[in-house]
């Protein structure tokens, strides 16, 4: 269960937790098209609380809006300042903050143009998404027998809600199996990314993750962990992984808002390297929440004050 906080942010006004309700016959819930973020704030060492790259955040949410063509009423000036404003109101020091765009009450039917687009803003407490013993230790991740869309099927760049059923069932197959995790091929056969993360492998001392042209979402965490290797002097590739060269990998780690950096120790019930987290995971996790919590003032570009 999410903890109630006492504040929700819609369409511009603070409403009360309980309610902070919608219609039923709210577009979104009949067809998914909508478009949402998913953006943590941390507590630093130093007391401050700044959220994680909320500028990357909104502009993929209005990238998603316009792939959808949907329009926000507000800016994306007025939906960070919502942002802030929601962990402020809610007296909350760390969390995970949730903007969404959606369709309203209307007419109903697919097409409906001229119902409302609609913008909320949540924010609520996230401990450690697969679990503090994952961050530690890694997880069983399970190829998923569900494939990640065609490119043509959806628009894998857009976090768009509708298109989320498929990451539920992956990973809804994943847990019912007994792993942690799914990790999903494109229609091609090639490595795609987790139900909800970008996935990195590491051989031979090299990094590799997909590359964009594949049906990924374009991760702001894999960004930020791209940023960070080539400053720590790793060599990274983005390319195509086909599922054998995941399977045989030394390292494999997950990366995501909700995930943030996750080593996986077995696929398919073969162990990753020697099945624990491995050096460079290791070293890409540390430096990771040195920047959103800690002592790392490398990019102060990236943390925006509460
Ligand atoms: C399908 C999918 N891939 C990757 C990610 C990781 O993206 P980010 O690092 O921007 O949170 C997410 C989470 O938003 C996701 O839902």
């Amino acid at each position: 269960m999410v903890d109630k906080v006492q504040k929700i942010w819609i369409d511009g006004a603070l409403v009360d937790w309980d309610d902070a309700n919608v219609h039923i016959l709210t577009h979104t819930i009949h067809y998914g098209l909508g478009a949402f973020e998913g953006i943590r704030a941390y507590k630093r060492q130093n007391g401050q609380t700044t959220v994680f790259r909320l500028k990357e955040h909104i502009d993929r949410l209005f990238d998603s809006c316009k792939l959808i063509l949907m329009k926000p009423e507000y800016t994306r000036e007025q939906i960070m300042t919502a942002c802030t404003e929601i962990l402020r109101v809610n007296k909350m020091e760390e969390g995970y903050i949730r903007p969404m765009v959606f369709v309203g009450e209307g007419a109903m039917g697919i097409y409906a143009p001229n119902n409302p687009h609609r913008t909320t803003v949540i924010a609520w407490k996230w401990g450690a998404y697969l679990g503090e013993e994952a961050l530690k230790n890694g997880i069983r991740a399970k190829i998923s027998s569900y494939s990640r869309h065609h490119i043509n099927v959806s628009l894998a760049k857009g976090k768009i809600m509708g298109q989320y059923t498929n990451s539920v069932l992956a990973k809804r197959e994943a847990k019912l199996g007994g792993y942690d995790e799914a990790i999903l091929l494109d229609t091609n056969g090639y490595v795609s990314e987790g139900s909800g993360e970008n996935i990195f492998i590491v051989k031979h001392g090299v990094i590799y993750t997909p590359d964009l042209s594949c049906s990924i979402l374009s991760g702001i965490t894999r960004e930020t962990v791209i940023t960070l290797a080539r400053e720590e002097g790793l060599t990274l590739q983005e390319c195509r992984i086909t599922r054998d060269q995941l399977l045989l990998a030394d390292e494999v780690f997950f990366t995501g808002t909700a995930a943030e950096v996750t080593p996986v120790r077995e696929v398919d019930n073969r162990s990753i390297g020697e099945g624990a987290v491995g050096p460079i995971t290791k070293r890409i996790q540390s430096r990771f929440f040195e920047v959103v919590r800690g002592n790392d003032t490398t990019h102060p570009e990236w943390l925006t004050r509460v």
